[in-house]
C-alpha cells in the first residue's frame, strides 16, 4: 500500500490520511434548512470510518434563490450555523477535518423554502429531467435572468455563508463550481447566453467565479482553507465539454488559483478520463500541470484504483463518493483488508434521504 494512509499536509491542515468523503446531498435537514441530529450521526460515521477529511453536501447560501432541493441544509442564519457547529464538533471529536460545500442551485432548482422562482445566468433549462431522488418535480422551471444586482447579491450570500462556516468551526470551504450548479452554469456555454461582462468570452464567463473567490478570501482571511470544485459535465449532461478545451480549463484553474483558491477539486465520471476533444489529459492532469494549488481528485476511486491514483497524483487527496456511501468505514476496511461493498441504489430510493438509508440498513440487517 502506498503512503495514502499516512498523515498528510493539505494546505495548512494536517489530515489523518489522503482519503476524503466526496460531497453528497442527502436532503435530510429540517424543512427550514437547519442541520439536525440525524445528519450529525451520518457525518460522524464517516469520521469514525477513517476518512481524513469530510466534505459536506451542497449547502445553500442565501434566502433568495440559492436553495435547490427540499430539506437541503443551509448556512445562512444562526440556527443553521449552530446546527452545523454540532456536526463539526462531532466530526472533530472523531478525529477528522470537515469542509462545507457552498452551493447555489441556479437553474438546477427543484424546490425551495424561500421562493418558487429560480434565477440563473440565462433563461435556459438544464438538459434532461429533474433528479427524482431529490424531489417529486418532473419538469424544470424557466429561470429568471440574473441582473447584475442579483449577481452581487449571490456573491454576498457566499461571503456571509463563508463567515458562518468559519464561526461554526469548519476547517475549510469548498465552493461548488461543478456539476451544473450556479457557478458552473456561468462557465458553461449551454447555460450562459449573456451579452454583458459575465457572458461571452471565457474571461467573462469566469468573472463571477473570480469575484466570488476574492470576496470570500477577503472575508475569511489568508489562513483559512478555501477551494473550488470544478467539472465540465453536469448532473444531467455528464459529457458537456467547454468549447475552449484544455487551455480553457487551465485558464479557469489558474484564474481560481490566482484569485485566492488554495485547492481545486476536480470531478469527472472517472478521474483518468481524457477530458477534452484534443489530447489525453484528465481534468486532474491540468490542475497538476498548472501547479501552485492543492488538488483533490474524484470519480471512480475505489479499492482497486486508489493505489495507482495515489501514486499518479502524489500530493492529491482522493475523494470517494458511491463507495463511501456503501461503506462509511471504507478507509478502515481498506486498512483491515476487509471486503468493500458496492453501492446498492435501493439505499437511496425512493429519495436519497438518511431516513430511507436507515430503513434500508434495518432491512439488510434483518
Ligand atoms: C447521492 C449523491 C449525492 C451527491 N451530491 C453531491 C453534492 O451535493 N455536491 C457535489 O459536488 N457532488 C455531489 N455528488 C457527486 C459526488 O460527490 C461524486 O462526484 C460522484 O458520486 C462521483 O464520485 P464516485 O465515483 O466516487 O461516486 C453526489 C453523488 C451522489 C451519489
Amino acid at each position: 500500500m502506498s503512503d495514502v494512509m499516512q498523515s498528510t499536509r493539505f494546505t495548512n491542515l494536517t489530515l489523518a490520511n489522503r482519503f476524503a468523503l466526496a460531497p453528497m446531498t442527502r436532503t435530510s435537514a429540517e424543512p427550514d434548512g437547519t442541520p439536525n441530529e440525524l445528519m450529525a450521526d451520518h457525518y460522524e460515521a464517516y469520521a469514525r470510518g477513517g476518512f481524513g477529511l469530510l466534505i459536506t453536501e451542497g449547502t445553500y447560501t442565501d434566502d433568495d434563490a440559492s436553495q435547490g432541493y427540499a430539506n437541503q441544509p443551509g448556512i445562512i442564519n444562526d440556527a443553521q450555523r449552530d446546527g452545523w457547529k454540532a456536526i463539526v464538533d462531532r466530526v472533530h471529536a472523531a478525529g477528522s477535518k470537515i469542509f462545507v460545500q457552498l452551493m447555489h442551485a441556479g437553474a438546477q432548482f427543484q424546490a425551495s423554502h424561500y421562493t418558487d422562482q429560480p434565477k440563473a445566468p440565462s433563461a435556459v433549462l438544464p438538459k434532461g429531467e429533474p433528479l427524482s431522488f431529490y424531489g417529486d418535480q418532473t419538469e424544470w422551471q424557466t429561470p429568471a435572468v440574473m441582473t447584475q444586482a442579483d449577481i452581487k447579491a449571490a456573491i454576498r450570500g457566499f461571503v456571509q455563508s463563508a463567515e458562518n462556516a468559519k464561526a461554526a468551526g469548519f476547517d475549510g470551504i469548498e465552493l461548488h463550481g461543478a456539476n451544473g450548479y450556479l457557478l458552473n452554469q456561468f462557465l458553461s456555454t449551454h447555460f450562459n447566453h449573456r451579452d454583458d461582462e459575465y457572458g461571452g468570452s471565457l474571461e467573462n464567463r469566469l468573472r463571477i467565479v473570480v469575484e466570488t473567490i476574492k470576496a470570500v478570501r477577503d472575508a475569511v482571511g489568508n489562513e483559512f482553507t478555501l477551494g473550488i470544485r470544478l467539472s465540465q459535465g453536469t448532473v444531467t449532461d455528464p459529457d458537456y465539454q467547454l468549447p475552449e478545451g484544455e487551455s480553457g480549463f487551465r485558464q479557469i484553474v489558474e484564474a481560481a488559483r490566482d484569485a485566492g483558491a488554495d485547492f481545486i477539486h476536480t470531478t469527472d465520471g472517472d478521474v483518468r478520463r481524457a477530458a477534452f476533444v484534443e489530447g489525453e489529459k484528465s481534468l486532474a492532469d491540468v490542475v497538476r500541470d498548472a501547479g501552485g494549488v492543492a488538488l483533490i481528485i474524484n470519480g471512480g476511486i475505489d479499492e482497486t484504483s486508489h493505489p495507482d491514483l495515489a501514486a499518479q497524483y502524489p500530493d492529491a487527496l482522493l475523494a470517494v463518493g458511491k463507495k463511501a456511501l456503501a461503506n462509511p468505514d471504507f478507509v478502515q476496511r481498506l486498512k483491515d483488508g476487509k471486503e468493500i461493498d458496492d453501492l446498492d441504489f435501493a439505499m437511496l430510493q425512493p429519495k436519497a434521504t438518511l431516513r430511507n438509508e436507515l430503513e434500508w440498513r434495518r432491512k439488510q440487517a434483518a
